[in-house]
């Protein structure tokens, strides 16, 4: 094997170049391979099964192509995946872990409420990690079609607005919001808009009036690869 000289990143689709331009950020003078894995997506309406079959597949073709490292750049794949990958590949990998430490630190005692798809919302590992962090106030909600609206709207944005305030319209009083989803963060703004928007409401009902906390886990995927590189 020649000598391994990049770090691939994949996703399903678009939502991964979020966490690319993170890694990006930290990593300036690293090589980077990304992956959209368009013709099987989306992965959050697939079987586990499914979903481990392609996660293996990008990982044998980054490994055999040379990656030194890689980040698997959806938070469906890294529940779903991970644990595969790690026990067959002998180079690191970064996963996407939801931001719930900082939105429990943040959010005491609000709701909070973790948006991702229906196939991250059933792992065993998930609600382990809510366990873990006590954190008996996180509502997880499954958005079936968000990731697939994002990916067709990708270059239009602005154009699904209205669809995503009417998603998020059930949970207008949450204090804190997890982006449990690679391609939610591209309309982290968006969701950042409807929770001010809905501050007046809040307010008036006296639920809460502080700004409600937006959160996802970008940064963090980041600055673990950035350590396991050093
Ligand atoms: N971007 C992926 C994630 O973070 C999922 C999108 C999909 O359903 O394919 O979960």
């Amino acid at each position: 094997m020649n000598k391994r000289t990049f770090i691939g990143v994949f996703d399903s689709g678009v939502g991964g170049l979020s966490v690319l331009s993170s890694c990006k950020g930290l990593l300036p003078s690293e090589r980077f391979l990304y992956y959209a894995d368009k013709t099987h997506a989306p992965y959050g309406n697939k079987s586990d099964d499914y979903i481990k079959d392609r996660v293996f597949k990008i990982g044998q073709m980054f490994v055999d192509s040379g990656a030194k490292a890689i980040v698997v750049a959806c938070n469906t794949a890294t529940n779903v995946g991970i644990k595969l990958l790690r026990q067959h590949f002998k180079i690191p990998f970064v996963g996407l872990e939801p931001a719930i430490k900082p939105a429990v630190a943040a959010c005491s005692n609000g709701k909070i409420v973790l948006f991702c798809t229906r196939a991250t919302a059933r792992q065993d590992k998930l609600k382990e990690l809510i366990t873990r962090y006590d954190a008996d106030n996180i509502q997880i909600v499954a958005l079936d079609s968000l990731a697939s609206i994002i990916e067709k709207n990708f270059y239009n944005l602005e154009n699904i607005r209205t669809q995503v305030y009417e998603m998020l319209t059930p949970y207008y009083n949450a204090s804190g919001v997890i982006l449990g989803c690679t391609h939610y963060v591209h309309i982290k703004q968006m969701f950042a808009d409807f929770y001010k928007s809905q501050q007046t409401k809040v307010k008036t009902q006296n639920i809460y009036a502080c700004q409600t906390q937006i959160l996802d886990g970008n940064d963090g995927a980041a600055r673990r690869l950035r350590q396991l590189l050093s």
